[in-house]
């Protein structure tokens, strides 16, 4: 459902019905009531009001992704196979916001934020005297945030509904982050232009992306992951999705404008027979399903979704496999 959108010429009228009124600069999109722009995650209706702008709205009514390329779709198997995904990616993405230098009392925006994994992540770090705020193009995955949120007590981070490419926010961020964000856009350059136009001088960007360079690779050798990977990145290759976004981030923070990023690499690694792996891999599957056949890569038969991660299991216990999954790249840099 498309979230209620009001009139930002109303801003006085629905300031005067909200507890934490003060928006000076309602045109800006931010509630300035002091330096983070925060409102309880509790209260929904002093969220919307103070933090929507007309191009807000065009981007809320848009149809699809023009200009960008999720090709995993907007279900609701979609938003749960995010958050799986986030407990094998999480430790690395905290990791590099440390060594990036993000910390106790910043003001952060995390761009493409999905299901809430990586805001609720920096607003365990920047605690309750810093803020988060949390853009995504699909409103109904924020309102799945939204409710994460609430449910882990943090009030010290609130989501928004808006295209990256054209969203209105301040510019007094101390920090941009992103994770599987700009490998699905058409023009990855742009997407960091425009992020970083919200961060203060000297402010940090952090992007985290995958890339398909780095070899998936299982040993003893397993013909059911092999197959399974080739599908996935063929499926986003065919897409338009960027599948070497990872190291492709340091020439993009340097066309953006920025200095050379520093870079690290994660995979995560495992077997035997309790592994996640297998089902995240299914998933994953499962969601690109629809593109896998309309593409012609592979048929419903070849992939038989439901009893993949089945199959995936038993042949990595029965041959001691061990693999790794997808590898994702964190570059960081100073905004000059
Ligand atoms: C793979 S998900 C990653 C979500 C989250 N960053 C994480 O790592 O769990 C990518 C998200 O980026 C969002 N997205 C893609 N293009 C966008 C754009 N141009 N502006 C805002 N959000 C966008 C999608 O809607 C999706 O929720």
């Amino acid at each position: 459902m498309a979230p209620q959108v009001p009139d930002p010429s109303n801003a006085p009228a629905y300031a005067a019905k909200c507890r934490h009124s003060k928006p000076r600069h309602f045109s800006q999109g931010i509630h300035d009531r002091d330096r983070c722009p925060l409102l309880p995650v509790t209260d929904g209706f002093c969220e919307t009001i103070f933090l929507t702008t007309k191009n807000q709205e065009q981007s809320w009514h848009m149809a699809g992704y023009s200009g960008s390329n999720y090709v995993l779709g907007r279900s609701d198997q979609e938003t749960t196979r995010l958050q799986n995904q986030a407990q094998f990616y999480n430790s690395f993405t905290r990791w590099i916001f440390q060594q990036a230098g993000i910390r106790d009392g910043m003001k952060v925006l995390d761009i493409g934020s999905g299901a809430g994994d990586v805001s609720l992540l920096a607003a365990e770090l920047v605690g309750p005297e810093g803020c988060v705020v949390g853009v995504d193009i699909n409103s109904d995955v924020l309102e799945i945030a939204r409710r994460r949120a609430k449910a882990t007590g943090l009030n010290n981070v609130r989501f928004q509904a808006g295209d990256i490419r054209d969203i209105d926010l301040a510019d007094d961020f101390d920090a941009v982050v992103g994770r599987l964000v700009l490998m699905y856009q058409d023009d990855p350059v742009a997407g960091v232009r425009k992020a970083i136009n919200h961060l203060k001088s000297g402010g940090i960007v952090v992007f985290e992306e995958l890339d398909a360079r780095i070899p998936v690779l299982a040993d003893p050798p397993s013909p059911i992951l092999d197959a399974a990977i080739r599908w996935v990145w063929a499926v986003f290759e065919k897409s338009g999705a960027r599948t070497r976004m990872g190291l492709n981030l340091y020439k993009t923070f340097q066309a953006a404008g920025l200095p050379a990023p520093t870079m690290q690499l994660f995979t995560p690694v495992g077997g035997g027979s309790d592994w996640a792996g297998y089902d995240l891999l299914a998933d994953t599957l499962r969601s690109l399903l629809p593109k896998i056949m309309e593409y012609g890569i592979a048929s419903a038969d070849e992939v038989d979704i439901d009893s993949f991660a089945e199959r995936f299991r038993n042949e990595f216990v029965r041959t001691g496999s061990v693999s790794n999954l997808p590898a994702h790249v964190g570059a960081w840099a100073i905004k000059p």
